[in-house]
């Protein structure tokens, strides 16, 4: 028989990446094998982001760009999929841009890429409108080692104005606490190193489920699972970040030290304009509170800049925020508007060249910041999960501390997947350079 390949692009959050995952999972049971090269694929998915324009524009110029391709080769199959093809009516702009586009899947009809692919179907858009469930046992290709994912909310419940996420990924959904720790349990047996938990919001994990599984528990409950692993999680969101987690990562040595805590925006008045449902203050004291309990932690944050009505004062009040957070990392964004969100029809628009101006003087601020945390790591030594070879250089690997800091490092052996200790001798720039210790 001949062989089948499949070829799968991901745009957008660690989310998407571990959805493609599932989508190879489909395709492998069907006798699809992975290519990388995309003109011998006979089935290409794109699993789409739509959270800024940018990312949508990117997607729609690489659709187009398989015109060609698919002409020479109609048997080919063209797959959507992801958060851009859930958005109301973009199957349909989608089809009429593109018609040789086979099937169009919302974030709800994954699972029916088996049978479509089965049965060769006509093309089609299949785009449910539902709240969500969630379908345990798909099938999974993991191509992370020593890295896994495991879901354990799906959906957002949080409508921040600015936010396209809500609305096409559906209400919160948490697994239950017995099957995420029987997958956990199953990928130590298999070797896997690092479980990252993944969620919009990882700290509302069990609030719909009722019979008391919460974030708190989760931990505590996976980090008794024995065997040589640690385990991360995000994203956590502020306004739920409660001292009984603080309590678990602190009081938990497989739980990494690293909170993605994702702040927006420095001023309160952006922050209830976001709908975010903290302040100013309220964050300042439990990034406080979080560095007083867990000494050695890494905070990272996302930051959005020139949403509807910011003010010079209110973006000055986000670069006194950074000063004083000092996160060891921060993504960094401009306010894009998405269609269907409240923050689309506001009118106190924020031109672009402030916008601009504004994401320069961010970006400059926190490489500053991020440079600095990094001298302090100098001659210190931590446990490095080797995750990858850094190609650029000879013999050269990197991984991150438990904190959450890339390091790279040489060694003669081949020493991937393993936990090593390694000591931070160069430190001064974005990038930490060190020496594995005997
Ligand atoms: N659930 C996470 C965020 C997921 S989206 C949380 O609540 O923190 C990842 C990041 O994209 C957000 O933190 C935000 O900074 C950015 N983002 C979301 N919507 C955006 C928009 N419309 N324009 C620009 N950036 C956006
Ligand atoms: Fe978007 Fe807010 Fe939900 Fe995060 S919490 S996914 S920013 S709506
Ligand atoms: Fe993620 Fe983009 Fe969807 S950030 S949840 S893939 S809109």
């Amino acid at each position: 028989m001949m062989e089948k390949y499949y070829f799968i692009m991901t745009y957008g959050c660690q989310m998407n990446i571990h959805e493609s995952e599932k989508i190879a999972g489909i395709l492998e049971n069907l006798g699809y094998k992975a290519t990388d090269c995309v003109e011998n694929a006979d089935v290409i998915a794109f699993n789409t982001c739509c959270i800024r324009e940018t990312a949508e524009q990117k997607i729609m110029g690489h659709i187009g760009s398989l015109e060609k391709l698919k002409k020479n080769k109609p048997h080919v199959k063209i797959v959507l999929c992801g958060c851009m093809t859930q958005q109301e009516g973009k199957g349909e702009e989608i089809k009429s841009k593109y018609p040789y586009v086979d099937y169009i899947l919302g974030t709800h009809n994954i699972d029916q890429l088996h049978d479509l692919l089965e049965k060769q179907s006509k093309s089609k858009i299949l785009v449910e409108q539902t709240d969500g469930y969630i379908t345990e046992n798909m099938p999974v290709t993991r191509t992370s080692m020593p890295n896994a994912w495991v879901n354990i909310i799906y959906g957002c419940n949080n409508f921040c104005t600015y936010c396209i996420v809500p609305y096409v990924r559906g209400r919160e959904r948490s697994r239950s606490m017995q099957s995420i720790k029987a997958e956990v349990e199953s990928l130590v047996a298999e070797g896997y190193k690092e479980i990252t938990l993944l969620g919009q919001n990882v700290n509302s994990y069990g609030n719909d489920l009722k019979d008391g599984s919460s974030f708190a528990k989760l931990l505590n409950e996976l980090a008794q699972i024995p065997g040589d692993f640690r385990l991360r999680f995000m994203t956590s969101h502020p306004k739920d970040f409660t001292d009984d987690v603080i309590e678990a990562i602190a009081s938990n040595d497989k739980i990494c030290k690293h909170i993605h805590l994702p702040v927006q925006a420095g001023s309160t008045n952006m922050l209830k304009a976001m709908n975010r449902k903290y302040t100013r203050e309220s964050y300042l004291e439990l990034v406080d509170k979080i560095k007083t309990k867990i000494p050695s932690v890494g905070i990272t944050t996302d930051i959005m800049v020139g949403f509807n009505g910011e003010t010079d004062e209110d973006f000055e009040e986000t670069l006194s925020l950074v000063e004083k957070c000092k996160f060891s990392s921060a993504f960094c964004f401009v306010y894009s508007k998405r269609k269907g969100t409240v923050g689309y029809n506001m009118t106190n628009i924020v031109p672009q060249e402030v916008k601009k101006e504004r994401i320069k003087r961010l970006i400059a601020l926190q490489n500053k910041i991020t440079r600095q945390g990094n001298s302090k790591y100098l001659g210190n030594v931590f446990e490095i999960l080797v995750e990858d070879v850094n190609s650029k250089f000879e013999n050269t690997y990197c991984g991150r501390t438990d904190c959450g800091r890339l390091v790279n490092f040489k060694s003669d052996k081949n020493i991937l997947n393993q936990f090593v200790k390694v000591k931070v001798t160069k430190g001064t720039s974005a990038t930490l350079w060190g020496e594995i210790q005997e």
